[in-house]
């Protein structure tokens, strides 16, 4: 489905739990407080919706959280998204924890590729951005994702003063694996708004004073908004996601879901369109035995989903920090 600027909205981000078992200190302070389980959707909720979606022309999913390997069910989830009719690919974004533990039921259930959170290859350092000292779990996930020959991406997001150093190590992964290595600037969310971001720009202008060969890659690695490219001798590509300083937004493919079943234009903005009603009326029915129940709640789901695309703004507005909603 078209929005009204003419871009082709075919990509969903669902974030199926606000929880996580890491605490980077640019998105989860230690202590936050937690949506409680009853206002987040049932897994029978979010497959209505991918349903829905599918109907107004939706053909990839990602899962996000917080981190969504916690919640119990996940791979079997993405089973079941795969089989909708019209669904092409189903992916997801993960820190990396828990992926080698799920990685065989993952695949299993067709999940299609994983971008994998990891800000440094130091295990102090990694201790010191995510309070957790699980940076060995994370290395064995990556290894086993591109063993098992998916699509395995890195997301990092390099801080001042703290991992802006490691961005040669980090991008010289691609020459060693099978993998693709993406900088991220830090966005003004969650607690991101506390740090300065590192230009992608001066990265690629350091990569090409080591690397003066390094090639333009314009092979699809995605559906995202990073622009890649190549080491020479690359096995896999660096990205860039440059959300402050190359905005991307012409280029938009998607909306997105909270945890609480809110659909959100944009990654960050606007009130959204709230699914909770919907729900809501459809449990009554279903406690009634409507035999429409169903059908209806999916024609409901479909109008949120068509509003949520037609209300996309044209870009976000960073620099506006006020308009800023966060909720996972
Ligand atoms: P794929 O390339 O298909 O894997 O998608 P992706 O790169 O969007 O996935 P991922 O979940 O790894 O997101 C990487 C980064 O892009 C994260 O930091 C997201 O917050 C950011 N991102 C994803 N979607 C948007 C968006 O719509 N707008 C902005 N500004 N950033 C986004
Ligand atoms: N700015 C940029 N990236 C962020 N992420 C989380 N918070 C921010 C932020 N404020 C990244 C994580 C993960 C990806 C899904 O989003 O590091 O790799
Ligand atoms: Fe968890 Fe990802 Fe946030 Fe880190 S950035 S606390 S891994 S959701």
């Amino acid at each position: 489905m078209k929005d009204q600027y003419g871009r082709i909205i075919d990509y969903m981000r669902i974030s199926i739990t606000d929880r996580c078992n890491l605490r980077c200190r640019y998105c989860m302070p230690e202590g936050v407080e937690l949506v409680p389980m009853k206002n987040i959707l049932s897994y029978e909720e979010i497959e209505m919706v991918c349903q829905a979606a599918a109907k107004a022309g939706i053909r990839k999913f990602k899962i996000t959280g917080g981190e969504p390997l916690v919640r119990l069910g996940c791979p079997e989830l993405i089973g079941k998204i795969k089989k909708i009719p019209g669904v092409e690919q189903v992916t997801m974004t993960t820190n990396g924890v828990l992926l080698s533990k799920y990685l065989p039921e993952l695949l299993e259930n067709g999940l299609d590729a994983v971008n994998i959170s990891l800000d440094t290859l130091d295990r102090e350092r990694y201790q010191v951005i995510t309070g957790r000292n699980e940076l060995f779990r994370v290395l064995e996930s990556v290894d086993q994702a591109v063993e098992a020959g998916i699509s395995v991406k890195i997301n990092s997001v390099l801080q001042k003063g703290m991992n802006e150093d490691e961005f040669l190590a980090l991008a010289r992964l691609t020459l060693e694996k099978k993998l693709d290595v993406r900088f991220i600037e830090m966005m003004p969310i969650g607690l991101g708004k506390k740090f300065e971001t590192i230009y992608n720009e001066d990265i690629l202008e350091e990569l090409k004073k080591q690397y003066p060969d390094i090639q333009e890659d314009r092979q699809i690695h995605g559906n995202g908004p990073a622009v890649y490219v190549k080491l020479p001798g690359g096995q896999g590509s660096v990205g860039f996601i440059s959300a402050l300083h190359g905005k991307f937004c012409q280029y938009c493919n998607r909306i997105r879901m909270t945890a609480q079943g809110c659909l959100k234009p944009c990654l960050c903005y606007g009130k959204g369109v709230e699914l909770k009603d919907i729900f809501d009326r459809h449990e009554k029915s279903q406690k009634c035995r409507t035999t429409m129940a169903d059908q209806e709640t999916l024609q409901y789901l479909y109008q949120a989903i068509t509003e949520a695309i037609q209300l996309k703004p044209k870009s976000h507005r960073f620099e506006n920090l006020s308009e800023i909603t966060e909720d996972k």
